[in-house]
Formats: structure tokens, C-alpha cells, sequence
């Protein structure tokens, strides 16, 4: 059993950065930043909420989809950066959406969120009859703990959110999702110690590096070598499962990190750049959200067209990684 996306919808945040605004906080400059990175600017969250942008996103995929909201059964929101600890974000966009008969949880896969999202929507769509939608919204808001007073962490990231609606189908779908937590590490944000009034001495020692609490640490090195080899990796495992070879796919859709791992990636699969979506220029890294950003993104300006075969990879903190291969 396979999905089809439906409709798909986005949102990004008013405030632009541009490479040269981070002379304001840093010492750096838009040369070095464009060639380490392919970044030229990213979108900041100085006021919009992950909720909300989340719901935006959503209601335009909803539209897009042609479907009423009361006949989502699921929400699946997937974040690192949620508003609250509690609530779920899913909870907080079923109802700004009006996705009155759904369920609503969020997930935390980091930059694979939405390949875990998308292969855990087909799970559920597969085992439960009763169960005729679900909304995937990706939604972050990494400006929440970036150090903006860490050069090589800081410019890497921007906010942003996009959606999907899935049904059953008999298209194309394979997908694998995987984790290496031995990684756990190297890309870590501190969130809650215990309270004063309860805590004790000594506490239990863990072995991650502390940037301070809610602020974001990054080995750059080893995550950008972990990311290049799970990039081709997470393709392979997907195209394993359904016989698809690189040459049956018209759009790679990757997590956008930095082009220097996408470009390395592409030389490992034998798999041409002009067949990868790209768009970190101007969203910069947006974690989860940045695989469905350049999907609607590449829909909306006609390079994506139904019937084509996408493979969608993602990679990141935890580490994880998956490939998603649908026919769109
Ligand atoms: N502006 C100017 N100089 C900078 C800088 C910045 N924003 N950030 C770092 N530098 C400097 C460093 O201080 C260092 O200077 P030094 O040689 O005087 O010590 C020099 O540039 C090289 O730094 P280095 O960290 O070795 O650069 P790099 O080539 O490894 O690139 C990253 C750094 C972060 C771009 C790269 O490691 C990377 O992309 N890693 C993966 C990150 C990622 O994608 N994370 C998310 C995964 S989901």
C-alpha cells in the first residue's frame, strides 16, 4: 500500500537575514558563509509562534488538498523547537485548523522529521480502515535556541513550516527511517534540569557537551561527515525495498543543510545536481520543515508534476536518517 500527497501547503516567517545581518552578533561575512554553506539568507520567527506557522501551513495545504478538515483523522506535527512542553503542537494546529475528529501527536526526529512523519502516516493508514486523511505539518522555529553568539552554528539555521495531506493509495511508496544514537552528541539543545527545590547532589553525569541549557551545540565536522554518507545511505535502504534504481527518480529532495553535503552526496549516488532540489539559499537550514518548504516549493513552480518519482532524505540530530520514494 502506498500514499499520495493530496496537497501541500507552506509558511515562512516575515523577518529576513541576510549573511551580511550577522555582523550584527558575529564576526563573519557573506563570502565565507556562501562558500561553506550555500546559504545567502534565511527567515527568523521573531514573533510567529510554531504553532502558528505550523497552522498556516496547514490550512493551505488543506485547501490545496480540496478535503474538510473534519475528515482528518490524524495530525502528526513534527518539531524540535515546540512552543510548549505541553500541549503537543499537533493538538494546538487540529484545532486552529478544525481537524475536529483527529488525533494529534507530535514527533521529534529532528531534520528527518518529515520522512518519519511520512512513513509513520502509512503505518497508520495501512492498519486503520477507518482512518481517511492525515495532516503532516513540519514546523520549527531553530532561532528559539541558536547561539547567536556562535559563528558556526548560528548562521546555519532559519524557521519556517510546511504540510501535507496524505491518503491511501496503490502508488509508489517505499521508505526506511534509521537511527545512530551512538551520534547523540554531536548536534545536542539542553532542555529541562530538575527543579531547585528537589534536586540533588551529585547528579548523573551524561556525556554530552553543554552549550547551556536550550542552546544549541554542533561538532560540525562530524555531523557534516555522518550527513554525507547518510544521505546516499537513507536513498539506498528506500530503493532497496521497491527496486527502484537513482536513474527512476526525477527529484531528489534532501534536507537542506548545506549545499557542500548535498553536492558530495550527489557525487556518491552518480546522481546528477540538476536532478536535487535546492532551496537552503534562502531558507537556510529549517530542520524537519525543510524537506516539505522545497517540495512545495518545487510544486508550486511546476519542476515537481504528478506522476513523477521523488525521493525525499533526511538526516540529522539523534542522528537519524530516512529515505522516503513516492510516485507524487
Ligand atoms: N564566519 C567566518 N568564519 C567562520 C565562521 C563564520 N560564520 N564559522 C567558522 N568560521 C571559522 C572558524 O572559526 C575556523 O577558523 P580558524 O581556522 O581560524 O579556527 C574556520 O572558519 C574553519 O572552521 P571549520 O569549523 O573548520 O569550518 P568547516 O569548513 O568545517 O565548516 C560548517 C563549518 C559548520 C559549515 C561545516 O562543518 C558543516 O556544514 N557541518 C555540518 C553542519 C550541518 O549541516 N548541521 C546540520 C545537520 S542536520
Amino acid at each position: 500500500m502506498g500514499i499520495k500527497i493530496l496537497g501541500t501547503g507552506s509558511f515562512v516567517p516575515q523577518q529576513r537575514l541576510t549573511n551580511d545581518d550577522f555582523r550584527r552578533f558575529v564576526d563573519t561575512n557573506d563570502e565565507w558563509i556562501r562558500t561553506r554553506t550555500g546559504i545567502s539568507e534565511r527567515r527568523m520567527a521573531g514573533w510567529e509562534p510554531v504553532w502558528y506557522m505550523g497552522a498556516k501551513a496547514a490550512g493551505q495545504a488543506i485547501e490545496r488538498a480540496g478535503i474538510s478538515p473534519e475528515d482528518i483523522g490524524l495530525v502528526i506535527t513534527t518539531t524540535a523547537t515546540p512552543d510548549f512542553l505541553t500541549p503537543s503542537i499537533a493538538c494546538v494546529i487540529q484545532n486552529e485548523v478544525g481537524a475536529v475528529n483527529a488525533a494529534a501527536f507530535d514527533m521529534n526526529a529532528a531534520c528527518s522529521g518529515f520522512v518519519y512523519a511520512l512513513d509513520t502516516a502509512r503505518r497508520f493508514l495501512e492498519t486503520d480502515d477507518s482512518l481517511k486523511y492525515v495532516l503532516v505539518t513540519a514546523s520549527e522555529a531553530l532561532s528559539r535556541f541558536t547561539n547567536f553568539n556562535d559563528r558556526t552554528t548560528c548562521i546555519l539555521f532559519g524557521d519556517g513550516a510546511a504540510a501535507a495531506v496524505i491518503e491511501r493509495s496503490d502508488k509508489l511508496f517505499s521508505s526506511h527511517i534509521a537511527a545512530d544514537g551512538s551520534g547523540a552528541g554531536y548536534l545536542c539543545a539542553r532542555n529541562l534540569r530538575p527543579a531547585p527545590e528537589i534536586a540533588q547532589e551529585p547528579e548523573i553525569e551524561d556525556s554530552f557537551p553543554d552549550a547551556g541549557d536550550r542552546k544549541l551545540y554542533q561538532d560540525g565536522k562530524e555531523v557534516y561527515k555522518f550527513a554525507t554518507k547518510a544521505l546516499p545511505l537513507a536513498f539506498e535502504l528506500a530503493a532497496q525495498k521497491c527496486g527502484i534504481t537513482k536513474e527512476d527518480i526525477d527529484w531528489f529532495i534532501p534536507h537542506q543543510a548545506n549545499v557542500r553535503i548535498i553536492e558530495t552526496a550527489a557525487k556518491k549516488l552518480g546522481a546528477p545536481m540538476d536532478k536535487f532540489i535546492v532551496t537552503l539559499d534562502h531558507y537556510g537550514n529549517t530542520s524537519s520543515a525543510s524537506i516539505p518548504l522545497a517540495l512545495n516549493e518545487a510544486i508550486n513552480d511546476g519542476r515537481v508534476q504528478r506522476g513523477q518519482k521523488l525521493a525525499l532524505i533526511g538526516f540529522g540530530a539523534g542522528l537519524t536518517y530516512g529515505g522516503a520514494i513516492l510516485e507524487y
